[in-house]
């Protein structure tokens, strides 16, 4: 069903004053990848997250800290200042402050101050996990569980994490990550290539199915004879999408954070639960076959975007799917961003195929409206619901897709 205008203000509306703004500050978000603080006393950063800027940094003793950037003095942008001695000093007039925002010097006020008792950055928590900063911006004495992703868990040495920039709402680049229908559909035009994982012409169905962290959504893809192909992508709430890759063994996710209501900052991880990554792989992912595109030098803009149409300077446009896109990741990009910055749902002509889409708007829109009326999704109180898999394989019989999902939960089951 179409969403009605105010519905998608609902959904896609992440600033400090909406429903779905508080929903997602009662959740720990991806900030940056951790070895951009890779040292005591480094450049600090400056973050936009849920519409609002912060600072990140490492102090001297390498205590993480996030400040709102904005300076308690006169409003400087704290990201402009210097990390050092125990921690960052205002660019402006040379106010510095600690971790927890309190206040080590002031350089120009008298010692009789009150400012030295009174003035105070406003810090949120930070936690460096699994190979990325993350900031909670909810009620700071009360933080939630951080998702226990598999990724997160393995060594380093058996993952890769980039961040890139995505030129829409992030719910659109979310749907892009769920819609398993187009997965299919895009399988039978045989434009997957090689990473296919869903085989070759044959009809398909798609069910989605809702779980405590989300939705579990299946595409069983069933040639007229021999065994069916069966993926399941994962959506967790609250930005979080999850494929396995059509390599054996190998597994990829996303999390399509929000930068304000028009922009996501997409955190992409390919991993092994089993071993470290080969080199091949590693320079696979270098040279943006797989989930983690080039980059223009000096910022998070993907080298292909939508301002130069998907072709960089020079290069030209190649004629059908399956060479127009470098990856299918890279096309359902495109199309979420060819969208706008934020489509008029109320336009949309859904089929049974986009249930999974449906449910994900339906059950965020639900949460946000849950928390408006005191009640907290249970879910932040369960990192470890999110020890899931994503899965594709093969299922000699499948008759209804809650047996397929329990052989999917089998195997999420075992992570
Ligand atoms: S504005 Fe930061 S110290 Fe004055």
């Amino acid at each position: 069903m179409a969403l009605s205008k105010e519905d998608n203000e609902l959904l896609t509306r992440v600033g400090p004053d909406t429903p779905m703004g508080a929903l997602f500050r009662r959740f720990w978000t991806p900030l940056l990848l951790a070895d951009e603080l890779p040292h005591p006393d480094a450049p600090p950063l400056r973050v936009k997250s849920l519409g609002e800027f912060y600072v990140a940094f490492r102090d001297t003793q390498g205590r993480l800290g996030l400040l709102d950037a904005r300076c308690p003095h006169r409003g400087a942008d704290l990201s402009f200042g210097v990390v050092e001695e125990g921690g960052i000093r205002c660019a402006r007039c040379f106010w510095k402050f600690d971790v927890e925002g309190n206040i080590l010097d002031m350089p120009l006020e008298p010692p009789d101050s009150p400012l030295w008792t009174e003035a105070k950055a406003t810090p949120f928590r930070i936690a460096e996990y699994g190979g990325l900063l993350w900031g909670y911006f909810g009620p700071q004495d009360d933080p939630p569980d951080l998702p226990e992703f598999e990724w997160t868990r393995v060594e380093p040495e058996q993952r890769y994490l980039s961040r890139f920039l995505v030129d829409c709402n992030y719910m659109q680049a979310v749907e892009g990550g769920l819609d398993a229908s187009r997965v299919a559909a895009l399988a039978q035009a045989g434009a997957l290539g090689p990473d296919d994982p869903t085989g070759e012409e044959a009809a398909h169905t798609v069910h989605a199915r809702e779980t405590e962290y989300g939705l579990l959504v299946g595409t069983a893809v069933e040639p007229e004879s021999g065994p069916a192909a069966v993926s399941a992508t994962q959506w967790l709430m609250p930005f979080y999408t999850t494929a396995a890759s059509g390599r054996r063994g190998l597994y990829e996710a996303a999390a399509w954070t929000p930068i304000d209501d028009e922009r996501a900052m997409a955190f992409a991880v390919t991993y092994d639960p089993r071993k470290p990554l080969s080199k091949r792989l590693l320079r696979e992912i270098r040279q943006g076959k797989r989930l983690h595109p080039k980059l223009a030098e000096g910022s998070y803009r993907r080298e292909r975007n939508r301002d130069n149409g998907y072709v960089p300077e020079g290069g030209e446009r190649p004629p059908d799917f399956a060479s127009r896109f470098q990856t299918a990741f890279e096309m359902a990009i495109a199309c979420q961003e060819s969208m706008g910055a934020i489509v008029d749902r109320s336009n949309e002509t859904l089929g049974p195929n986009d249930g999974a889409v449906e449910g994900a708007r339906r059950i965020l829109m639900q949460a946000a409206v849950d928390l408006m009326e005191g009640t907290i999704p249970v879910i932040v109180r369960k990192g470890e619901a999110y020890r899931v898999r994503a899965y594709a394989g093969q299922v000699d019989a499948p008759e209804t897709f809650d047996e397929d999902a329990s052989v999917i939960h089998g195997v999420a089951a075992e992570v």
